[in-house]
């Protein structure tokens, strides 16, 4: 069972996920992070940034790669999940961008973009640590209601529903792409640890279906009860609709003193 942390508030989210990394980079310093995007995980890079501040950490060998991009959208443009990456997490992490990798990139063709992101991640040795947000429809990545639990990285068809909530990052809803490359389900369960954030009631579905729910592609959330390591960081109101959330609470404040993240 995933280990569900109700926290105050994303603040405090954000540093439980942040101590994780750093934790994670101290045992190994070239760690391999997925990256999530959306306005969800940004107190996780946030507070990330501020401990390496604080107190340093060298970070020349970390390694990343995106769980999605769009697909179609003018190179360079400032919503493509690779200009997103640079301005959100390598910038002020201050990886070497050289060593973070968003799908597409470097690929000869969209066709065989999956399969060469898929390359790329076991090259690497798989990645330690994946950073998950969730979408309104329930989607991990940009794996939509159907997703196969098995799924590898490929090219999806975001719903409408998925085009109207990220139209608020665009000038228009027109100019939402349409498609996506996102890694799977399957590329998501094989990272040796899930770290799923969320936040505010319009979460809150999503997160009881994810956690609690019965296991279906139509949830595709409900693919991190397949996972041996799944941390849910949720504030009460994401929380709201779980039907545990008095044991997940008596579970964290009794958490034996070598338990870590
Ligand atoms: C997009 C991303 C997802 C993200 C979701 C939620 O669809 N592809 O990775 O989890 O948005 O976004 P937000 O965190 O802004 O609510």
């Amino acid at each position: 069972m995933a280990e569900v942390v109700i926290v105050g508030d994303r603040e405090e989210a954000g540093e439980l996920a942040a101590g994780a990394i750093r934790s994670l980079i101290t045992r190994r310093r070239d760690a391999v992070l997925g990256l999530a995007t959306g306005s969800t995980p940004l107190p996780v890079y946030a507070a990330l940034a501020r401990t390496l501040r604080e107190d340093p950490l060298d970070v020349s060998a970390v390694r990343g790669f995106a769980l999605d991009e769009y697909v179609g959208l003018p190179a360079g443009h400032p919503e493509s999940y690779r200009a997103v990456i640079t301005r959100e997490v390598v910038e002020p992490l201050g990886l070497d961008p050289s060593l973070v990798h968003v799908p597409g990139d470097g690929s000869d063709s969209i066709e065989t973009a999956g399969e060469d992101y898929e390359r790329a991640i076991v090259a690497a040795g798989g990645i330690d640590l994946q950073i998950l947000g969730i979408g309104s429809t329930g989607h991990i990545g940009f794996n939509e209601p159907g997703s196969s639990f098995a799924s590898l990285t490929r090219i999806k068809t975001l719903t409408e529903r998925t085009r109207q909530d990220n139209a608020r990052f665009f000038d228009s809803l027109d100019e939402v792409p349409r498609h996506c490359l996102t890694q799977g389900l399957g590329t998501i369960l094989r990272a040796r640890h899930l770290v799923l954030l969320a936040f505010g009631e319009g979460k809150a579905e999503a997160i009881a279906a994810a956690v609690e729910g019965p296991l279906t592609a139509s949830q595709p959330g409900s693919a991190i009860q397949l996972h041996p390591h799944v941390t849910v960081l949720i504030d009460e109101a994401a929380a709201s609709r779980l039907q545990n959330a008095d044991y997940y609470r008596y579970t964290w404040e009794n958490r034996p003193s070598w338990q870590t993240l």
